[in-house]
């Protein structure tokens, strides 16, 4: 037995209530670097009529904010109210959706309703007098006003401090319902509904989910999200491993915590599959050590999610490996914005550790990151359409993937070189958190290759 105490059913179970790399995590003691974000919507909350808006890029942590502060605001009878938004979703359908949950929240609690219903359930009433919960009320709700009184109904139903999460709104596609909900907001307001509404979108701003007319109101706390802070995306190692009694090197954690690219979800899937090398190590382990890491690291890369694997699969597929050393050019530096000459460099960089590989030239090298906007390469970058020298990941979250493999292959892309000098006991509070960069990374982590000088203004 590699790590004491433990059988792998056991081991199983507890890596399963440390680390969440297919789940939203619902609590404060899991989430981590979140503290400033979720002080401030506590803090919100407490305005009467005030609601949240959580956005960001994709898989930055968006609904585990959302879910632990809904856990948070949310009185213990009853659950949140979560609701997954659809393609086709409606202010309507929503709103209905809202309904029945309540109405399902107050049939667990055996809530005494039916003296009431004639007088104070005017909207819910024949929902709530039929067994089932699918009843009509969607084709009931034909005004804003109906939507709000349904809304007043559901959460005196439903609990003494309801809250609803609203998740992935961006995935509504009709912008006209996105935009009724700034309406919805308002009249909520000016009725005084006691019902809470996490929103939580994939987005760089409020215009662009809502729409720029109605992005600007006051009902509603915008909260966008950065990337996980460097201490925030160690913390998730170092406490998962600390609960089976194992020591992870601080070279090791932060190795991680820079190929994650500030994505919790890496750091959960890399230390879960490093701590099974661990527990499959035939010795008794009480420290990480670099081969449970390294083999960790290559299951992630083999069983990451194929959504995160496609694309890089299509880029590289079946072509030389020069199309992966300048894949791979493209993911260094902590900037996600690139322009080619800086790209350049780090390929440099990178053929130097490739000694086998032939260098290409300048103008080689920009062909195939061109390439790489092809449909046929995974369209894993596009350009900037502010600026058409800058070259970015169409989808953020690629880009952690991309450096697990060049990591993966010996590579350390800028932002993760370790020098002797890191010290243990460095903490970053995360009230330093800055846009995409979270706090500032350990003292001899490597920053080359950012950008060139002069960089800034050259195209291609
Ligand atoms: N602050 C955090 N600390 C530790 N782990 C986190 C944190 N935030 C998120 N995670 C983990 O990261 C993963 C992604 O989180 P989550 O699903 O909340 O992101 P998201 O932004 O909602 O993603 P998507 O855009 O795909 O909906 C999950 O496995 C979650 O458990
Ligand atoms: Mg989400």
């Amino acid at each position: 037995m590699a790590i004491s105490g433990y059988d792998k059913h056991q081991f199983g179970h507890r890596l399963n209530e440390v680390l969440f790399a297919s789940q939203p995590i619902q609590s404060r003691e899991h989430l981590f670097g979140r503290e400033q974000e979720l002080d401030r919507i506590e803090k919100a909350l407490f305005a009467s009529g005030r609601h949240i808006f959580i956005y960001g890029d994709r898989g930055v942590g968006k609904s585990s904010l959302a879910a632990t502060a809904a856990n948070q605001y949310q009185s213990s009878d009853a659950e949140y109210i979560d609701i997954g938004c659809s393609p086709d979703a409606t202010l309507k359908s929503i709103v209905a959706n809202i309904a029945y949950q309540a109405i399902d929240a107050s049939r667990l609690r055996k809530t005494k309703i039916t003296a009431s219903i004639g007088l104070e359930f005017r909207y819910l009433k024949a929902a709530l007098a039929s067994e089932t919960t699918q009843s009509n009320l969607h084709d009931e709700i034909v005004s804003l006003a109906d939507a709000v009184e349904v809304l007043r109904e559901a959460a005196s139903l439903h609990s003494d401090q309801p809250i609803v999460v609203l998740d992935e709104f961006d995935r509504i596609t009709a912008p006209e319902e996105r935009a009724a909900f700034a309406d919805l907001l308002k009249h909520m307001g000016d009725k005084k509904v006691p019902l809470k509404l996490i929103f939580t979108g994939v987005g760089k701003s409020l215009d662009e989910l809502l729409g720029a007319h109605q992005s600007a109101i006051r009902q509603l706390e915008g909260i966008e999200l950065p990337k996980l802070s460097w201490d925030a995306r160690w913390d998730i190692v170092i406490k998962a491993a600390s609960s089976f009694n194992v020591s992870v090197d601080k070279e090791i954690y932060i190795r991680i915590a820079a190929v994650c690219d500030g994505y919790p979800y890496y750091a959960h899937f890399i230390t879960e599959k490093m701590l099974w090398c661990a527990f499959d190590d035939p010795k008794l382990v009480t420290q990480i050590e670099w081969d449970h890491y390294h083999t960790g690291l290559r299951v992630a890369i083999e069983s990451i999610s194929a959504e995160l694997k496609r694309p890089y699969q299509e880029a590289v597929n079946k072509r030389s490996s020069e199309y992966e050393e300048v894949l791979w050019a493209t993911a260094d530096s902590e900037y996600l914005d690139r322009f080619m000459k800086a790209m350049f460099s780090s390929y440099e960089y990178i053929m130097k550790q490739r000694r086998d590989s032939t260098v290409l030239t300048y103008e080689k090298f920009c062909a195939r990151v061109r390439k790489f906007r092809d449909k046929k390469f995974g369209a894993i970058l596009v350009n900037d359409p502010g600026n058409p020298g800058l070259y970015t990941y169409r989808e953020k979250m690629q880009r952690g993937y991309v450096r697990m493999q060049a990591e993966a292959h010996g590579i350390e892309l800028a932002g993760e070189k370790i020098e002797q000098t890191v010290k243990q006991t460095m903490r970053v509070p995360s009230s330093l958190s800055k846009g995409y960069y979270g706090s500032k990374p350990p003292p001899g982590i490597h920053w080359g290759r950012e950008r060139r000088n002069g960089d800034e203004s050259s195209n291609d």
